[in-house]
Formats: structure tokens, sequence, C-alpha cells
């Protein structure tokens, strides 16, 4: 049983396997234009967050009705039960369907279908947040937020801010997360990724937000990481998408072990496992191997998962307990 852990920073979009996507566009009628699966896996070489974006918003075409999406969530759902995720909050991009011609609430309720099973199906707890696209207009952002509306607080209970960063600093979306704080939803954003430190800093003093996802650039701001050490402003790292999309060069690379040491909350997650190689625990085997991490640090960044989660008191508390009382394999780690 692999080590418990929470999914903070996934695209359910991001879940959609080369099989389950052929098989939907068949069952749709949508034509790709791609021969087979392994044609498609061929087009999964990215250079850079826009051309992984390109596929990303392409592959879409074949997610049409309800059951498509709650396809799409009960096949992650399982997979990642049995990665040793207890826990998963969900991204979707409700302006990548609407502006297909997809209905919100086809979207909404096909996620939530899946969603309301996964407690009794696969022991995983659930929340589901909502993405604006960065690179789309805020009045567009805002017409979303008021669409979805008739689900906050019960299908929907947090907004994040995702798709191309450079160019679009968070200030743009200043009112819509004004809103989404007095409707009592939980606040996160994309930071950091491709884009400049000050993108972070912008996004916890101008939205408010209560998570950085990546943050990764963090570092070149030592009084920005200072201050999240002191706030313990969680990071969602996402170590093979970072290689994926040349974020950095090799795994090896990678300064999550220089992020742990300095004392900031990092968590460990998989962003888009279809494309980027890698479920939550494959992410967490990959670092564990590439960065020599040992088992008390692993053990941390399964805490890490539960603490920067946004859980009710007494689930996180018991989820840390059994991370706490975790035996590793003999040999693991
Ligand atoms: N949408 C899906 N994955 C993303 C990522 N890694 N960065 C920004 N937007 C995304
Ligand atoms: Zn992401």
């Amino acid at each position: 049983m692999p080590l418990p852990k929470a999914e903070l920073h996934l695209h359910i979009e991001g879940t959609l396997e080369p099989d389950l996507a052929f098989a939907l566009a068949a069952r749709n009628g949508v034509t790709l234009p791609y021969a087979d699966t392994e044609e498609l896996r061929r087009a999964y070489s990215f250079s850079d967050l826009q051309s992984f974006l390109d596929l990303y918003y392409a592959l879409m075409a074949v997610l049409r009705t309800e059951q498509d999406f709650a396809d799409l969530a009960d096949a992650y759902l399982a997979r990642a039960a049995e990665q040793g995720v207890r826990h998963a909050e969900i991204f979707f991009d409700p302006q990548a369907h609407t502006a297909r011609g997809v209905p919100l609430g086809v979207v909404v309720e096909g996620l939530g279908r899946a969603l309301d099973r996964s407690e009794e199906r696969y022991g995983v707890s659930t929340r589901l947040i909502m993405c604006f696209l960065r690179d789309e207009s805020a009045d567009s952002a805002l017409e979303t937020f008021e669409a979805a509306r008739p689900w906050f607080g019960t299908r929907i209970t947090g907004v994040g801010l995702d798709s191309a960063e450079v160019g679009h600093p968070p200030a743009k979306f200043r009112e819509v997360y004004r809103l989404a704080a007095d409707a009592g939803l939980h606040r996160v954003a994309h930071a950091g990724e491709e884009g400049p430190a000050g993108y972070i800093t912008e996004a916890l003093d101008v939205l408010g937000v209560e998570r950085i996802d990546h943050g990764l650039r963090c570092l070149e701001d030592p009084d920005l990481v200072d201050r999240l050490v002191r706030e313990q402003v969680p990071l969602t790292l996402c170590p093979l998408s970072n290689v994926r999309l040349r974020c950095i060069d090799t795994l090896a690379d990678h300064p999550l072990p220089a992020m742990l040491a300095a004392g900031l909350l990092v968590t460990v997650n998989s962003d888009d496992p279809a494309y980027f190689g890698g479920y939550a625990d494959d992410n967490l085997r990959a670092v564990e191997e590439a960065l020599k991490l040992d088992r008390e640090e692993l053990r941390l960044l399964a805490a890490n998962s539960f603490r920067a989660s946004f859980l009710d008191e007494e689930r996180r508390a018991a989820l840390l307990a059994e991370v706490a009382a975790y035996e590793f394999e003999p040999g693991a780690a």
C-alpha cells in the first residue's frame, strides 16, 4: 500500500488517457487527428507550457456529455486510489467546455456524479475547484463565476487560475476573486510556473489566495521565500510536469530538497498525469529516486499534502495519523 497522500494540483482534463480519448471519440462521433493511441502518445513532446496547452485543449473535443465527464473523473479516482491518494482537490476548466458549446451543468453534474461515489467506492474524499483561464478576459471569468453560482458550497468549493501564465498577471482577476471570497469559496492560483516570482506575491496580496499552484520561481526572490516560510503558504509542486514542460532540465535539478530544507510547505502533485508520465505516487517515487529523498522526507511531503488541503479538521487529523503510523516496506526508501 503506497503512502497515504492528498492530491491538491490535478486538472481533471489532464487525466484523459489516450485509450479513453479514443473511446469517447468513437462514442461521440468525433474524429481525432491521430490514427491511434500510439500516434497520439508520440505527440506528447512539449517545448513549453503553451505547446502542451494546445494539445490539452484540442483533445477536450471528445468530452461532450455528462457521462463522458463522469467516466473521466471515475477513471481518475480509481487510479488515484491505487496510488495511495485519500483526498483529491480537483481542478476543472469550465470555459474550455462552454466555449465548445458544452453547458456548464453538463460538466459539473457529470464530474459530480463520479465524485459523489468516490468515498464509498475508492475511499477518496474530494473537492472541486473551478479554474479561470487567465488568457481569457476578466469579463469571461466573471461571467463563468456567475453561471456557476448554483453549485457554490455544494459541488464547487473553490476557484483557481490556470492556462498560459506569462503576460496574464493575477491582478487581472482581482474582481472575480473578491466575489469568490464574498461567496465563501476557497482561492488558489497557478503562479511562478513560467511566470515571475512577482506573480506569486500578487496572487497572495491581490487575490488573497490560500495556496500557490507550482510556485517554483519563488526561489528567485529571497524575501518572498522568507514570507512563504513565515506564513506557511502551501506550494503545490508538480515535478514530472516541470520536466515535461521544461521549467527545469531534469528531475535531478528539481529544487524540492532545497525548498524542504528552507522550511517551505511544499507538496508533490501530478498536474496533468496522462500527459506528463505519472500520477501522485509516481511523482513521489520519481523525486525519491532522482533526489535521494529519505523516508522521513517522504512522510513530511505526505503530511504536508493533508496540512495544505481544505479538509475538515476531523478527517485531516485521521489522515495525518495514518501518515505518522505508515510503515514503509522493507527495502523501500
Ligand atoms: N492547465 C492544465 N495544466 C496546466 C499547467 N501546468 N499550467 C497552467 N495551466 C494548466
Ligand atoms: Zn496545473
